[in-house]
């Protein structure tokens, strides 16, 4: 059983997704054992305490850098025995101190069609502004290995989802959420958990 944290840094809408998964039996081969918050008070430490699955917060805010931070967040994972680190809707980009520490182990969600909006600045609501503001008629949400360059990481999974007339950033994020993350997510934690992702000539390809 492979042990999964979860880092948070709001809701925590896909840490939802990813707790209903597990408890319908559809990550058979992973447990949440752990979510760790960037802040304290986010309504996602809620949802997992109602799992009873334990909590932490590292406060962002509490370091003086990326790096003292990355540095904490690393000793933190490992005194975890993470096998698998999610990003769900977790919103500091980390340095290479995590990144090297646990190499396609860790997986995070973007909510567009990645090479599209992506990168430093395109988090939460924004990358759907900039998405209504060039006027795509498709975008979606992307799961891929994290490394140390910002949504770089090998592409594991992806889903289009339309973008319609009249859509307000918000209305596009909760699609995007619905048709895609949510389901997205939870998926790609049951294929790392089953050994089902590997990495060739630095893709990630998934074995159905
Ligand atoms: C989600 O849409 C997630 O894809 C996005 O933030 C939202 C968090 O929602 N993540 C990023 O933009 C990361 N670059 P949640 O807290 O309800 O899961």
């Amino acid at each position: 059983m492979k042990k999964i944290v979860v880092l948070v840094s709001g809701g925590g809408t896909n840490l939802q997704a990813l707790l209903d998964a597990e408890a319908r039996g559809e990550i058979p081969n992973g447990k949440i054992t752990c979510v760790i918050a960037s802040k304290p008070g986010v309504y996602a430490l809620e949802r997992a305490k109602k799992h009873g699955v334990p909590t932490r917060v590292l406060e962002r805010k509490a370091y003086d850098n990326v790096h003292a931070y990355s540095i904490a967040m690393r000793d933190l994972l490992l005194e975890e025995e993470a096998d698998l680190v999610i990003y769900a809707g977790f919103m500091t980009i980390l340095d290479e101190a995590v990144c090297d520490a646990f190499p396609y182990r860790m997986i995070n969600i973007h909510p567009a069609l990645i090479p599209s909006f992506c990168g430093k600045g395109y988090y939460g609501l924004h990358v759907h502004e900039a998405a209504l503001a060039k006027g795509v008629k498709v975008t979606g949400a992307t799961v891929h290995f994290v490394t140390s360059e910002c949504d770089g990481g090998p592409i594991i999974l992806q889903q289009a989802v339309a973008v319609k007339n009249g859509d307000t950033p918000e209305i596009l994020q909760r699609r995007v959420m619905e048709e895609a993350e949510w389901k997205l997510l939870p998926k790609a934690a049951a294929l790392f958990c089953n050994d089902q992702i590997e990495i060739i000539d630095g893709l990630a390809v998934v074995k159905e």
